[in-house]
Parts: C-alpha cells; structure tokens; sequence
C-alpha cells in the first residue's frame, strides 16, 4: 500500500520510486530551477534525445514578439518517422511489440513490432506518393481507431506531408468545414468502424461530403468492416491494392524543424474551429520529454492510453510520445461498456498492461457502474495510472488510487491542450508527495504565471487565468490559414504570454489546481466545444431569433450542454420543435454536441452594448437563485432573469 502523509498526500512506494526517472522533490526542484535559469539550454538538451539528420540550426530559440512568432531548433533536420521506427530498428528493438492493436472483437488483435511497423509505414509512404502526395501537402485522416491510423499518420511525417486527422464523431458539415480549410489532397477513410457492436458507416459520410467542391483529388479506403460502399472510379481507391503496387522501401523526407507536422483542429471561443499546426521538431523533442518524465516507462512494458487520435491525446500520447522513446503502445477500438461493463480491465488484464492513462468522464462511468465489474480481474500488472482532459477531484483520484490501482499505483493527473502539443503541468510520480485533485507542478522548461484581469500576479491560493510565460518547443505556431486570430487569440491579452484560457490557483508549495474554462469554451466528456458552434448551428434553424450556450455541471460527463433560446415572431414552444433543435445541433456539429436542456425563453440578459451575459446564464442554468446572481441592475432589461428562473428546466 502507499502510505499516506500527515497533509493527505499519497507518497510512491521505494520499488515504485527506483523504476522512475526522476526520483525526489530535491532532484526535480534542481531540474527545474536549472531549467528556468536557461529554458533554452535546457530545451537543447532534450533535443539531445531526438536523432537528427543535422543539428544545422543557428540559434536554437528566436522570438519575433512583435508578429508573435517563434522558432526552435530551425535549421535543424530530421524525420519524424525516423525517430518514432528506424532509430529503434536499428538500436535492437526490431523484435519488439511497437502497437498491440486489440480490435473491439477481442479476438480482432494485430501485434506490430517496430520492424512490421516501419515495413507498413514504407510501402504506405509510396501509396501516398503514388496518389500525387508530396511535401507540404496535407492528408486529411477519417479512420477509426485501427493499426492504419498510425501507419497514415506516420506515413504523412514520413513523407512531409502535414496530417489533419478529423475525428470520427463529427457531422458531415463539420467534416466538411475542416476539409475546406485545410484543403487536402488525399482523404484516408474506411468502410466503417465498430461502436458497441454496431458497424458505423463512415464512407457513405465521406462520399457525401465529397459532393460538394472539395480539393481532395484522392480517396484512400481501408476495408475494415466489410461493409458495402460505394467507390467513385478515378477518385477512390482500396489500401490493400495500393500496397501491393508499391516499392517496398521508403527513404523518409529530410525536414526542417519549423517545417508544419499535423494540423489538429480544436474548438475555440469563436463558432470556426481553428487548425492548430504543430512543427516537426518541437513538437517531436516536447511529446519525447514529456513522456519521459511522467510516464516512467521501462522497457518491456505495455503502456494503454484510451483516448481516440481524433484529439492531440491520441497524437501524442497513443502515438507520437510512446514511439518516439521506443515503447509498447496498445490501441484500443473499443468502448469502456461493451460487451460489458468491465471491458477496460479485462483488456488490461489481459495485455498485463503496466501503466493506463484514462480521462476523468471514462471513471466517473466506470465508478457508477460499481466496483465488481473491476474487482473481477487480476490487474496486479498496473504500476502507474493517469488521467487527462477534464479536473480529476480528490474523490475519483481517490478511488482510482484504491480500486483500479489497488492502492499501489501512483496517479499523474495531467494538464495540457491541443495548442500545448504535450504535456505541461503534471507530478512526477516516482518523486512527488501525491495531492488528490491538482495537477501539482509546471514540467522542467516551463514557466507557468496565474494572473488577475488587471495582469496582476495572483497571491498564493487565489484564482485567476493560467499563463504558459515564454513560448516552449512543442507550443502549437500558429493557426492554419489564420496567424492572426492566433495572436488575438493566445497572445493578445498579456503580450508576450500564452493565455490558456483556463482558471488556476497556486497553493503555497506551488502546486497547481486547474479550474476548467473560463472563457465560452464547454468540456462534454472532456471535449472542447466552443459555445458559439453550438449557437451558430441553432440560429440556423428558422424558428430561432437568439441562441446563448452554457455549460452545466454534469455527474458524467464533468459539463453538459444547456441552451437559451429565443424564437421569432411566429413561432412556438413544443416538444417537437425542441426535438428539431437537438437534431440541429447534432447534424451541424455532431452528436457529442447534443444539448442536455433546451430552455425557449422570451428574452436573453444583454448589457446596454447588446452583449449576452453568459457569466449570468451559466448560474441560471447552474440553478443560482436571483440573489445569487450578484447586480443585474445593468442589463438593458433586468426583469428577463426572472423569466429566465422560472423557465429553468
Ligand atoms: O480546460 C482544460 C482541459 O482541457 C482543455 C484542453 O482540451 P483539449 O485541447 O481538447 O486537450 C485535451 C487533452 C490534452 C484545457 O484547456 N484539461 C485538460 N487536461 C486537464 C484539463 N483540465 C483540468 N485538469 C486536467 N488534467
């Protein structure tokens, strides 16, 4: 058991402590004080663990703030493809596991080594080249979670082609505005996907957004599911008929650091999502450190993170972090509740899987279903657990510590984003006296700053919004077509400082407690979606006049969605027409974007300026009583709050 401290914080035991990297408060606080005395000597010595084909940069870190641009290791040449498979080939780990796949059908199981791995990336790489793609072009990705995801994805860097990877539970408008943005001239899809036993259909989606006038020139299909799909001549054609046509070996492309590597595309505070691009070398040396530093991994173990590559999750820490070090990464197909409710423990179980990474939404429904489905396995291999996405609290931390890691294994709740690219505030596990429900401290490199509105630096204990100081490798560059709603964006609001656009306080051993969104941006099942999507899919119903989105504490899923509307003349309240609304949303944004509450409401609170008022809305929807509200004597119409109260659902 880990015993715990007088202060309630959970200490690793000595076995747990040997095996990780770094192994006391006293050797992390040397590393980050160091680090923080030269970021950029520091950063320089973690690209140390990246194999480059030439260090050629001049300076490693330049820093235009005017422009609000920066660059690290430019000069510097390597292949992402490179790092994550040849170097491990040739360093002796030809043999050895780099994807166990375990499809939803547990008898559905692919084991790749490293050496398979790079053999498939190869001919795939040739497949990409034959169908027109070349450096700098990007391939837009629409799979699910199966081995050829990573092969696409590691076939892109391979070849410099920029992946934008769509996740799979995306309407087809929504599908369709980031296929425009970005502009691909390849679509990777696949028959279908399977989702608690039903066989999804993805082509037919893709075949619909490809009516309209798109750039994609070629559709690469993988069959997956078996389905019948329709396939335009010319246009699409089957990945393994492709790869029998191909040379089987591929040179990997020489790449600038600075050179673009993914677009991920996240929500923001405005209804457009933004492209966000990470760069080859960055990135690559920010997902090599960080997953060093958290994870402990040693080799010969199984390391699971659950999420989809849909998010910078799966990018970084299923693919890009574990194969960059060298390390066996398990991909899961499925879902924690199908067949049954103990489907995560009995794959755990039976990969003998060392450490799990999870996210907060995927516990709490675990935990609700009750403790038998977990007690039912013998999940003695775990050594370390993790959680991302959403605030974990100190009562699911606890309970993840007793029942999942029978009270022995360490938990890193770790924070970070699409824009971060890895992983920046987290504990140290084999060092760091465990504090249930914080995220605890900034990793070496980083310098984090919680700040008032007045840009004041905040006291210990109290709130305000989280700032990243100074730009770091792995920090997204910029937004695809957009530089400038990237400077409005992130750098505007404190020059020179990173907004994260969450709420933090810093306790007095400068641990840090994240405190989700403070700007418009919801988290359903620790998914950002941006508020003003969701009102800019209801507005184009014809029935509605106004629409204002908030988030409500949700048991599940951390945040649901509650919706303010308000309908034209004309037009009345009914089951029905809430029905139309929800199916709105979903066919615009998607169905994680399904509004939990539809509230029609004669009016909206606004400020003289026409602004809505949505700090006000979110306690409504919260169910805060008018005297709760604080003074709503500045609305230009305070009696609507008191409609607003009553309608509440
Ligand atoms: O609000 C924070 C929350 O998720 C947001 C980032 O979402 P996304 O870009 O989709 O990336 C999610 C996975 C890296 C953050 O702004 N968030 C992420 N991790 C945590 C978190 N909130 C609290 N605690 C965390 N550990």
């Amino acid at each position: 058991m880990t015993p715990e401290n007088t202060k309630g914080q959970y200490l690793p035991s000595d076995e747990y402590r040997k095996t990780a990297m770094v192994k006391s408060v006293d050797e992390y606080t040397r590393l980050y004080s160091e680090s923080m005395k030269d970021p950029v000597a520091y950063w320089v010595k973690q690209a140390e663990h990246i194999d480059w084909f030439s260090k050629g940069w001049k300076e490693p870190f330049t820093w235009n703030k005017k422009k609000d641009e920066f660059t690290w290791f430019k000069g510097g040449k390597l292949n992402v493809s490179y790092n994550c498979l040849d170097r491990h080939v040739k360093n002796g780990l030809k043999n050895t596991a780099a994807i166990i796949f375990q499809g939803e059908d547990d008898k559905d199981v692919r084991v790749y080594t490293y050496g398979q791995l790079l053999h498939e990336v190869e001919r795939f790489s040739n497949v990409l080249k034959k169908n027109g793609v070349k450096k700098g072009d990007r391939v837009a990705v629409y799979l699910p979670m199966i081995p050829e995801l990573a092969i696409t994805l590691l076939a892109c860097t391979r070849v410099g082609a920029i992946h934008s990877v769509v996740f799979a539970g995306f309407s087809s408008d929504a599908i369709f505005n980031r296929v425009a943005d970005c502009t691909p001239k390849v679509l990777v899809t696949s028959d279908g996907s399977y989702r608690a036993g039903k066989k999804i259909d993805m082509k037919g989606k893709v075949n619909e957004i490809l009516e309209r006038d798109t750039s994609v020139e070629h559709v690469l299909v993988v069959k997956h599911t078996g389905a019948d799909v329709v396939m335009e001549k010319d246009r699409d054609v089957w990945w393994h008929e492709e790869m029998e046509k191909v040379p089987l070996k591929c040179e990997p492309e020489v790449m600038d650091a600075e050179d673009p590597l993914f677009m991920l595309y996240t929500s923001g505070t405005t209804g457009k999502p933004k492209g966000m691009v990470h760069v080859n070398g960055g990135y690559l040396v920010g997902v090599n450190s960080s997953f060093r530093y958290i994870f402990n991994y040693n080799p010969g173990q199984v390391y699971w993170c659950t999420a989809d590559i849909g998010w910078i999750t799966g990018h970084s820490s299923i693919l890009y972090g574990p194969l960059s070090v060298g390390a066996t990464t398990l991909m899961f197909e499925g879902v924690p509740n199908y067949p049954e409710n103990d489907r995560f423990w009995q794959v755990a179980e039976k990969w003998k899987v060392d450490i799990f990474y999870t996210a907060p939404t995927a516990l709490r429904m675990i935990r609700k279903n009750g403790d038998d489905w977990i007690k039912k396995h013998d999940l003695s291999s775990l050594k370390m657990l993790a959680s991302v996405g959403e605030p974990i609290d100190a009562d699911v931390w606890k309970w993840y510590h007793r029942v999942i890691g029978g009270g022995r294994c360490p938990i890193a709740d770790t924070w970070w984003q699409t824009e971060t690219g890895s992983i920046i505030i987290a504990p140290l596990t084999g060092a760091f006296d465990l504090k249930p429900g914080s995220a605890m401290k900034p990793l070496p490199g980083i310098k984090t700053g919680v700040f008032r509105e007045d840009k004041t630096e905040c006291g210990v204990g109290e709130s305000g919004n989280l700032f990243l100081m100074e730009p770091f490798p792995s920090l997204a560059r910029t937004i695809w077509n957009d530089h400038a709603k990237y400077v409005e964006q992130y750098w505007a609001t404190f020059p020179g400082h990173y907004l994260t656009g969450d709420g933090a306080r810093i306790d007095a051993d400068g641990d840090h407690w994240l405190l989700g969104r403070v700007d418009d941006v919801i988290s359903v099942a620790g998914h950002r979606i941006g508020a003003a999507e969701i009102e800019a899919a209801l507005i184009a119903h014809p029935a509605v006049a106004e629409a204002a989105v908030v988030p409500v504490p949700d048991e599940i899923k951390g945040e649901a969605i509650y919706t303010f509307v308000t309908l034209k003349d004309g037009f009345t309240e009914s089951e029905d027409l809430k029905k139309q609304l929800i199916n709105q949303v979903r066919n615009v944004v998607g169905p994680i974007a399904t509004p939990k509450t539809i509230q029609i409401s004669q009016g909206l609170p606004k400020t003289r300026s026409g602004k809505i008022m949505r700090r006000l809305l979110r306690k409504i929807a919260g169910g805060s009583s008018q005297s709760e509200l604080g003074d709503t004597t500045t609305l230009l119409d305070p009696s609507v709050i008191e409609s607003l109260i009553k309608g509440r659902l």
